[in-house]
């Protein structure tokens, strides 16, 4: 599949929206700065799947998170903005991930994966 550009000014901090790229579903969340602050708080080597917010974020745009919205689990599609982590909870079988969008709870083994994609201006980036 070709890559795809996604303008994100229409996007307001504490929103998230949904894109298709090769037939899955991206999420890209503008996270508010409690958001941040969260994914910045825990301590990482207590994590199932330990990464740090930093690695999964590009410095300078780290208000912006893109991850792949299927569940490590069985791959249901998380919903965005819900459960206990400020991220996204899956309501297969109740996972649980962070505003990183890093596995917490729940029977997912992994975090959401992080597609490739670039910021190609300061409100936009382009994914694959
Ligand atoms: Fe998400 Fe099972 S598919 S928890």
């Amino acid at each position: 599949g070709a890559p795809i550009e996604v303008d994100l000014s229409p996007v307001a901090e504490g929103q998230d929206i949904k894109v298709f790229w090769r037939g899955k579903p991206i999420y890209i969340s503008h996270r508010t700065k409690k958001q941040i602050d969260e994914a910045r708080g825990v301590n990482v080597a207590s994590l199932p799947d330990p990464e740090t917010d930093e690695a999964r974020v590009k410095s300078g745009h780290d208000q912006w998170l893109v991850v792949i919205g299927i569940c490590t689990h069985l791959g249901c599609i998380p919903i965005a903005h819900e459960g206990n982590y400020d991220g996204f909870f899956c309501p297969c079988h109740g996972s649980q991930y962070d505003s990183s969008g890093r596995i917490r709870q729940g029977p997912a083994p992994a975090n959401l994966p992080v597609p490739p994609y670039q910021f190609v201006s300061d409100t936009k980036i382009q994914i694959g």
